[in-house]
């Protein structure tokens, strides 16, 4: 399967990535830049959850559960169930452990777990992570069979590389000043159209739900666009670039290209549209 097409992507020396993918750990996810916009980055999965419409899971895992705020909605939801959190981030998994000690907790690759597994659960729950993960087309079928009879499979990936915050970082990635200061490709998302979607799960579902939700996040100034990325998608780039002083530098010039796509409101603010997908695919 052909993942989006992303602008300057095939200029890196080398985009040769997709098998490390599947293992790739970023050292620099921080659960406290992440949650500093705890309640945009939860709520698809509020959204997500109250449309299940499952009336007593037992057994949910949440896959890529991140610092455990995904986990703690479906908790909300359905407190009787047995949770399981699954995350390839060590630092992730601390602050998960550390909110709520009770539930289980592992430390796995998505991919990997998918293809290992033998377990089945009500719910197989994934918010904001399975874009990080390659080869939907093998991933997909593979979550579905973890899928208990009565059940669902339910995910969500921001599905926005070709608006302007993402798309200037990929690009700017790419010019002719930036590319070859990376120390390697920077690992890039994998979202699909919807249609990639209907056409992986609908022959195995008995009913599939597939929607997108575009938020709108009001922020103080493109400066908190750029805050809001380095909770998740700018990572990667950083981790490839050598230093502390040329990870400033590119942050810099991530801001002056978005600056103009975000003009200010009258009341000084920037509106950042931040498109998502959502998928409930019933067993
Ligand atoms: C954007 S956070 C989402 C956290 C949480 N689910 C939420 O709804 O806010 C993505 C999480 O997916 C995890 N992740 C990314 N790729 C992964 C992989 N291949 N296997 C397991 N976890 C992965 C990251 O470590 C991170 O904690």
């Amino acid at each position: 399967m052909r993942a989006l097409f992303l602008p300057g992507e095939d200029n890196f020396p080398s985009c040769a990535t997709r098998e490390k993918e599947n293992n790739f750990t970023m050292a620099t996810w921080s659960s406290g830049q992440y949650l500093k916009f705890a309640n945009e980055r939860t709520q698809p999965s509020i959204d997500l959850v109250a449309r299940i419409a499952i009336e007593a899971p037992m057994r949910i895992i949440d896959l890529g559960c991140g610092p455990g705020n995904s986990t703690a909605v479906l908790a909300r939801r359905w407190p009787r169930a047995a949770l399981t959190g699954l995350d390839n981030s060590p630092a992730m998994l601390a602050a998960a452990r550390q909110s709520h000690p009770t539930w289980t907790w592992r430390e796995h690759s998505i991919a990997e777990w998918a293809q290992e597994n033998t377990e089945v659960f009500d719910v197989v729950f994934s918010n904001a992570a399975l874009h990080w993960v390659p080869d939907h087309a093998t991933l997909l079928p593979r979550l579905f069979a973890a899928v208990a009879p009565g059940g669902a499979l339910a995910f969500q990936m921001p599905h926005s590389l070709r608006d302007p915050h993402q798309r200037l970082m990929r690009e700017l990635a790419a010019s002719a000043v930036w590319r070859s200061r990376f120390t390697q490709p920077p690992v890039t998302w994998q979202v699909e159209p919807a249609a990639i979607y209907y056409d992986l799960l609908a022959p195995l579902a008995t009913r599939i739900e597939l929607w997108f939700t575009d938020y709108v996040f009001v922020f103080e100034g493109p400066e908190q666009i750029v805050e809001w990325h380095r909770g998740a998608a700018l990572p990667p780039f950083l981790e490839a670039l050598p230093d502390e002083a040329t990870r400033a530098e590119f942050l810099r010039d991530y801001l002056a290209a978005i600056t103009p796509h975000y003009p200010r409101r009258p009341d000084g603010k920037v509106l950042q549209p931040f498109r998502r997908f959502f998928a409930i695919a019933y067993r």
